[in-house]
């Protein structure tokens, strides 16, 4: 029960939800949950293929344009639509059409398998003439042959006898979705790719498009398999039809194998790899397509599961998100994931912030090769980067885009984009937090120091000394209902961070390996003065500190600003952004999400303990929580400042979000984030881990809705397996011996042992 999602609803409302929520990918491809054989006119839908970081380019128009504004943006392209399979059955010379919604549906349901990685479709079906069939609609985007998106269908007829025509369209002629009254939506109207040629040939059929402006091009190669049967395809100028028609005697099945293949990974000649791959798949039946898919994911499980006990809803809930995580991540040097991975078109396929903050965690002590994989696209950004923070006015250093996907800035709002700097801390951040996990020294100095470098310099190039502080003007924290701050406390205690780190990298590569070190200060030309800048700007960082309230103030002038009237606001006008102005929002102390409170959370020894709590009280009142990232840090920090309660209710929030739509706007794509974030909420919140350099922390507490949770973390090439009941604590070390903090108090346990706790 809890290894699936399933769903018998029929609700135009909730068909458009679970489009995203059935959404299959594997980093590479992915296909929103659409019905192969559509849906009634008129019905809301948004029909979506995607592959990772395939995008084309548009023009970004201004009223007026400044300098440093980017010129153009990416957006992910919704490519060729493989999906469509329309049915057909003739009996008794009358022939109808398929469809849920004509005709009497006598059972329906529908699943998302989560340990063996397909959907399901079955249903019972009568038509208008009483005729009945029973369905099964079976989809797997494969993980292990990423170009690979197939499904099976399974036809029975139950009161008849007769044939059955199947009409199956690989389409190339798509559009983007667009929705002019969402800012977090596209809204352009113009085709982004044109179908370049179609064919069929040897049995395969064939469809190619390119994108207008970024020329890269995707091809789809289908391969069909079915029972005994009559084929015939009609090539068109933008799609191909293949019709097959089967006797319906029996049960028959009809296979569609769609091969995705793009320039940017398979290089020039992609209809040949397209139709190679076909090949290699070809005497693979769907039942061994199916075993590959499992064993893929029982490895998966093996490391990433959480096992809660006790509450069934959240169960399936965070093993969701887990798989929707698993699903989203990039595995190549080009891609990442973006917020809505590869579920939907909401935030146009862009990569931010979310990544580094609320999902490389989770793959950090899980899945450390993804996360290096993930790390490496950022490393591959720097030169990018560094054109950029020249664009801004700035001598060096390397400011990252705040939404991209080829690694250009593509937000034409400055104030809630381009002016949230703190993401060039937050992958140094992340860079850091891999490294404190695997100890992967080669990394560090490879990859982890050059990224330090060239941030930390941003720091200097963008902050300056006053009154013996450092102090950082301009920017925008995390909040965007809060806009171009001076001192946001988020943005300098990272870049705080980000400054340490880089003298400390320094100092470590020119101790551990000189000619690496030469090579690396030589190419960069950095001089020693700065870094000794760096470690005095770190030891100087102004984090603005009101005594008053003993809190953490979120800029110069938040506490100043009158507090937005919260009674007065009915609830339709939530999420703000989508009925007030952006100026309006600025005015108030309002947070649409996490800023200080999140600063708390990652780096927690900056502050005391009541100056976290006391910040934790302040910001609850005034945070509306309308970005999905924000429930979840509030969950980890109740749980931190001892509101076991309030933390429990933030992560129910958080696990359920998509599967209960609780922002809205799911049916645009999930909400990875905040995903990510419901696996933080379990493993930092309630079991209080901590990355630290000191070592690894570890402060469970059990909700009083469960009976115990068990997670397991990989951490410096060791397994350790966590499992809380509501009587102990017990931990197991598969691997060297290691040492860690329990409850703050050392422990060492060694390879296989077991360690046990009263509470
Ligand atoms: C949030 C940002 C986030 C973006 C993409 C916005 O609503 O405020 O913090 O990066 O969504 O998920």
């Amino acid at each position: 029960m809890s290894w699936k999602i399933t769903s018998t609803s029929l609700q135009p409302e909730q068909l458009a939800v679970e489009e995203s929520l059935y959404a299959l990918a594997n980093g590479y491809l992915g296909v929103r949950g659409n019905f192969e054989e559509g849906y009634q006119k008129n019905l809301p839908t948004i029909r979506g293929t995607y592959i990772n970081a395939y995008h084309d380019i548009v023009d970004i128009s201004y009223g007026e344009k400044f300098i440093g504004y980017p010129e153009t943006q990416q957006k992910i392209v919704n490519i060729m639509d493989a999906q469509t399979i329309e049915l057909f059955i003739t009996s008794g010379g009358i022939e109808e059409k398929f469809s849920l919604f004509e005709g009497e549906v006598l059972s329906y349901d529908r699943h998302l398998h989560l340990d063996k990685g397909y959907t399901e479709r079955n249903i019972h079906w009568r038509s208008p003439n009483g005729k009945e069939l029973r369905l099964t609609f079976e989809r797997i985007v494969s993980f292990e042959r990423k170009e690979l998106f197939a499904i099976r269908v399974t036809i029975t007829p139950v009161n008849f006898t007769g044939k059955v025509k199947i009409r199956s369209a690989v389409n190339g002629d798509v559009l983007n979705y667009v929705n002019e009254n969402d800012p977090r939506v596209g809204n352009h109207r113009e085709p982004l790719l044109f179908t370049v040629s179609t064919k069929s040939e040897d049995g395969l059929t064939y469809v190619l498009n390119r994108t207008k402006r970024s020329n890269l091009e995707t091809a789809c190669v289908t391969d069909y398999i079915f029972s005994t049967g009559e084929r015939h395809d009609v090539v068109q100028e933008k799609q191909v039809l293949t019709v097959v028609t089967m006797d319906l005697t029996t049960t028959v099945t009809f296979e569609k194998r769609n091969v995705y293949v793009d320039t940017l990974r398979h290089g020039d000649h992609i209809v040949a790899v397209g139709k190679e791959i076909q090949q290699t798949i070809h005497e693979l039946t769907f039942k061994q397509l199916l075993t590959e898919q499992q064993t893929y994911l029982n490895q998966f499980w093996k490391t990433a599961d959480i096992k809660i006990y006790g509450d069934e809803e959240i169960q399936v809930g965070i093993r969701f998100n887990l798989y929707q995580l698993l699903q989203s991540a990039g595995r190549d040097p080009y891609s990442f994931i973006a917020a809505k991975g590869l579920s939907g078109e909401g935030y146009e396929g862009h990569y931010f912030w979310d990544t580094e903050i609320y999902m490389l965690p989770l793959f950090i002590m899980t899945k450390p090769e993804i996360a290096r994989g993930l790390l490496l696209y950022r490393y591959s950004k720097l030169e990018q980067a560094k054109v950029r923070a020249k664009e801004m006015g700035h001598r060096k250093g390397a400011l990252y885009p705040w939404r991209t996907i080829s690694g250009t800035e593509c937000s034409p709002y400055y104030p809630g984009g381009s002016a949230q700097y703190h993401i060039s801390a937050d992958i140094a951040y992340s860079f850091i937090q891999y490294y404190l996990a695997t100890s992967d020294e080669e990394f560090l100095h490879e990859y982890a120091a050059e990224v330090l470098f060239e941030t930390a310099r941003l720091w200097i190039e963008t902050g300056h000394f006053r009154d013996g502080k450092f102090r950082i003007d301009c920017v925008t924290g995390p909040d965007e209902y809060t806009a171009l701050v001076n001192n946001n406390y988020y943005t300098n205690v990272m870049a705080k961070y980000n400054l340490m780190w880089a003298a400390k990298v320094y100092k470590d590569l020119a101790n551990k390996n000189k000619a690496q070190f030469d090579q690396l200060v030589g190419r960069l030309q950095l001089l020693e003065r700065e870094v000794m800048e760096w470690g005095h700007a770190a030891a100087n960082m102004y984090l603005p500190y009101d005594e008053r309230l003993d809190i953490n103030p979120q800029d110069d002038t938040f506490l100043q600003k009158a507090i937005w009237d919260f009674e007065g606001t009915p609830r339709e006008h939530y999420p703000l952004l989508l009925h007030y102005h952006p100026l309006t929002l600025y005015r108030y102390q309002v947070c649409k999400q996490a800023d200080t409170v999140l600063a708390h959370f990652l780096l927690e020894d900056e502050q005391s303990f009541s100056t976290i709590k006391n910040s934790y009280n302040y910001y609850e009142k005034i945070t509306t929580h309308d970005s999905s990232l924000s429930s979840c840090i509030f969950s980890i920090m109740a749980a931190k400042i001892g509101d076991s309660e309030k933390a429990y209710q933030y992560f129910r929030e958080t696990v359920r979000m998509d599967l209960d739509n609780i922002q809205g706007n799911t049916k645009d794509g999930l909400h990875l984030a905040n995903m990510g974030g419901a696996w933080l909420a379990i493993v930092f919140g309630f079991a209080g881990l901590r990355i630290k350099e000191s070592g690894l922390y570890l402060s469970p507490i059990l909700p009083k809705a469960w009976s115990g949770y068990e997670c397991t973390l990989q951490y410096k090439g060791r397994l350790l397996h966590i499992n809380i009941t509501k009587q102990s604590l017990s931990i197991q070390n598969i691997g060297p011996t290691v040492d860690l903090f329990i409850y703050n108090k050392p422990y060492t346990i060694s390879n296989n042992q077991t360690i046990e706790i009263e509470k």
